[in-house]
């Protein structure tokens, strides 16, 4: 037999791994994964069946802990988080360290115990899984060691809510825990139903690894104990799952002042252009959507393959997919696993049943009886199918071919979630070119599923806000150490009756570089505060946020140099400082008092500083253990509205406008309600100093009335409430609509938090050599 002909016939012996030492330690422990609170295990019921989706055996019972159970651990955790951040980042450092080493010593219990429970092959609990879990803590040991210097001004948010699914359950418990005991919070953390073996492990670890009493909590339980979590008395939530869920998270926390995070959905798409290394990006499939059976939230689930090269390209990656072995999870030759539990293959096997576009390719092997899905193909679908839209969360690929760079871009956009994207070219100008214009929180530059501790991960648009790992990462789980207050609302003057101006004065609304009268055709009086009338402001409805928020989408803002948005931000300071005086008396007859010309003259040096910033906020080059380089590039928010505090009225229009200019956004601006006229009155500096059409716009009237229009609306990426709590909750109360970002802003003089704000981090992974 030749060497050839040994290859081609060679089949894989079976290499199962042991999972004696994983059940034993089960039923050491009553055979119950229950909660663990103050350092102590239960109480342990068997209220629910954890099953091994590989042979449907029961694992273990399961404690739904109950909601008064919840407020046990949130009470242990708010007990022991003054102590435990007050310890200071050395010794929190060399306890995570502890955990880190302790992770390692017990890492093939840990993947066995993760491959048994969720049905993922045991090559990828052990290679993937469980060592970036401990990369993660050791990671994160020196960011609690580096915090008293290297971020100084931070502090603790307290206690933090943590919700985790059941695809990756140890590597989220570890994104989740890791970065909050770092920054000094103390945890309550829930893992998925399916899956709550290695959090039961973890806890262990704690133990020995002596984390104080309280610092880490685990409740097992299902949604509604995660419902019990989100509705307690915790400082923050931080979320993994589906976009559904955390859509009810972010209602049921809008109005509770709760930080929140959240990494949700995907549908990421996968790009090959026609100089692609073919079989390496075929390689990269296997990667994208059969690495964990597809059940993976960024996994590269939408196919977009060039035209010219498509049907040999769909020929060899059927080839490939007829290779690939389905089995016994905990047999090291195997490629695929189990889906995670019947429910979740029953999903998977609706949605394709429910589909009757495109061609269906199941691949060639053989499926065992049980949980298990063959990897499936499903190519010549259009890009608004069913298909290609909607989260299938199992091994299934779509795909759909392109004809130019601009359409694989639009193709590519052409989803309301944006997590992940992978581009494959030989062409690194090509590649360098698309990466920036997908809508994704992380691409991939010839290869795919690459993370580490020291890179963001997070998505946009629905997939949700937030980033874990990473210096951003930290953002999440701290705060600057003097947040700011909730401005007051000031009522404005009444008018004594007396008319002052035989000429009307009605100002207008200032819309996509125009000023436009309101669609409501009213206006409301402006008195000063003797009662003198000064003038007539529009009143803005929802009709002038819809055109004020198209002008925005048409605005070519976002795609201008930081060199080109200083400019335009020193012209506006230059022609609003010839015009001090002017503003000076406005605003003094307006508010009555005196300090009209020092309020103008923060408001030029506000758009100097947010010049000077607009070409030096930038992102950094991570070192990643790759090689290659992962690149956090700072991208804009998008379209932001921002609802201006009352008092103020010129300082704090101008400041979220300088701030979110100079980050590459596009803005519209609520005017002070009872001072609208210096923001009447700006819109003509605006109209002087190049500021392209629709890039601001400025809208007067009652922000009560708008601030849930401007929640629900489907094309604003973030609202800024600086005016008070009240709007803040109306806003929040709609922003789950497309998972809005809200942010109730920051002290002026805290410009990083302001530059934060308008940025979001997008890592592009570009790993070289030959
Ligand atoms: P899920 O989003 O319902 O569950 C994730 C976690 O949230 C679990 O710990 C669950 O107990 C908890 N949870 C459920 N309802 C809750 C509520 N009302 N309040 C607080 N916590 C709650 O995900 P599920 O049901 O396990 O899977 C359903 C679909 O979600 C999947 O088919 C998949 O499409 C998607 N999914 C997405 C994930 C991602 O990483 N993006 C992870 C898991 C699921």
């Amino acid at each position: 037999m030749s060497i050839e002909t040994i290859f081609e016939t060679m089949d894989y012996g079976t290499a199962p791994e042991d999972s004696t030492i994983a059940l034993k330690w089960i039923a050491d422990h009553g055979g119950i994964s229950g909660p663990y609170i103050n350092g102590k295990w239960g109480p342990f019921r068997e209220d629910l069946l954890v099953c091994n989706p590989a042979t449907g055996e029961k694992l273990a019972g399961m404690t739904i802990s109950s909601a008064n159970e919840v407020a046990t651990a949130v009470a242990a955790a708010r007990k022991a988080q003054p102590l435990w951040e007050a310890s200071g980042g050395p010794a929190r450092a060399r306890v995570l360290y502890a955990i880190s080493r302790l992770m390692q010593k017990h890492s093939r219990l840990l993947s066995v115990m993760e491959s048994l429970d969720n049905g993922k092959p045991i090559r990828e609990s052990r290679d993937i899984d469980i060592p970036l879990a401990i990369r993660h803590f050791y990671h994160h040991a020196g960011h609690a060691q580096l915090m008293p210097t290297a971020l100084s001004d931070r502090v603790a948010l307290g206690v933090c809510g943590q919700i985790i699914p059941w695809n990756f359950p140890l590597l989220m418990l570890a994104w989740k825990i890791a970065p909050a005991l770092a920054m000094g919070n103390t945890v309550v953390l829930k893992p998925a139903e399916y899956t709550p073996m290695t959090a039961m492990l973890f806890a262990d670890i704690c133990t020995q690894a002596g984390v104080p009493p309280g610092v880490v909590n685990i409740i097992t339980g299902d949604g509604n104990t995660g419902e019990a979590l989100v509705a307690s008395e915790v400082d923050k939530i931080a979320f993994t799952g589906s976009t559904a869920v955390g859509r009810k998270i972010q209602n049921a926390t809008a109005t509770s002042g709760k930080s929140l995070t959240l990494e949700l959905g995907g549908k990421s798409p996968y790009i090959v252009f026609d100089d692609a290394d073919i079989d390496s990006a075929i390689e990269g499939l296997v990667d994208a959507i059969w690495f964990n059976q597809g059940q993976v939230c960024c996994a590269g689930s939408r196919l977009l393959v060039h035209e010219a090269i498509a049907d040999d390209f769909y020929r060899r990656l059927k080839a490939r997919m007829d290779k690939l072995i389905i089995g016994d999870p905990l047999d090291k030759s195997i490629d695929v696993g189990a889906i995670v539990d019947p429910i979740q293959l029953v999903q998977i096997q609706n949605l394709i049943a429910a589909n009757n576009a495109g061609e269906i390719y199941h691949a060639n092997t053989p499926v065992p009886e049980g949980c298990f899905y063959p990897p499936t193909l499903i190519t010549g679908l259009h890009a608004a199918d069913t298909l290609m839209q909607e989260e299938i969360f199992g091994p299934v690929l779509v795909s759909t071919t392109f004809r130019t760079k601009n359409e694989a871009i639009e193709i590519a956009n052409n989803t309301k979630y944006g997590l992940a994207a992978t581009v494959w070219t030989e062409n690194i100008n090509l590649a360098l070119d698309v990466a920036p214009k997908l809508a994704a929180g992380v691409v991939w530059v010839n290869a795919t599923n690459l993370f580490d501790a020291a890179t963001g991960f997070g998505g946009v648009r629905e997939s949700g806000f937030g980033r874990e790992g990473g210096w951003e990462g930290l953002q999440a789980y701290s705060k600057v150490t003097t947040p700011i207050k909730c401005p007051a609302t000031i009522a404005a003057f009444t008018g004594n009756g007396a008319i002052t101006e035989l000429v009307d004065r009605t100002a207008k609304l200032y819309i996509g570089g125009k000023q436009a009268r309101p669609d409501s055709g009213y206006s409301q009086a402006v008195y000063g505060p003797k009662g003198q009338l000064l003038g007539h402001a529009p009143i803005a409805s929802r009709k002038d946020i819809r055109n004020a928020v198209q002008s925005q989408l048409a605005s070519s803002w976002g795609k201008s140099s930081g060199h080109l948005r200083a400019q335009i931000l020193y012209y506006i300071a230059e022609n609003l400082a010839a015009q001090t005086e002017g503003f000076a008396a406005r605003l003094d007859t307006m508010t009555g008092t005196t300090s009209g010309k020092s309020e103008v003259e923060a408001a030029i040096d506000i758009l100097f500083t947010y010049a000077a910033w607009a070409d030096k906020f930038e992102g950094r080059a991570k070192s990643v253990p790759i090689q290659g380089v992962a690149l956090a590039m700072r991208e804009p928010v998008g379209r932001i509205a921002a609802l201006c505090p009352d008092a103020t009225p010129l300082l704090g229009l101008v400041t979220p406008m300088a701030a979110a200019l100079s980050t590459g956004n596009t803005v519209t601006l609520f005017a002070s309600q009872p001072y609208p006229l210096a923001a009447t009155d700006f819109y003509h500096i605006l109209e002087a100093s190049d500021v392209p059409a629709g890039t601001v716009n400025i809208l007067t009237g009652g922000q009560a009335n708008l601030a849930s229009h401007l929640g629900a609306h489907m094309d604003i990426d973030s609202v800024w409430c600086l005016s008070g709590k009240a709007i803040t909750k109306a806003v929040k109360a709609k922003a789950s609509s497309n998972i809005k970002r809200v942010w109730a802003g920051a002290a002026p003089e805290d410009h990083l938090s302001w530059l934060d704000a308008g940025t979001e981090i997008k890592t592009i992974w570009i790993p070289y050599g030959e």
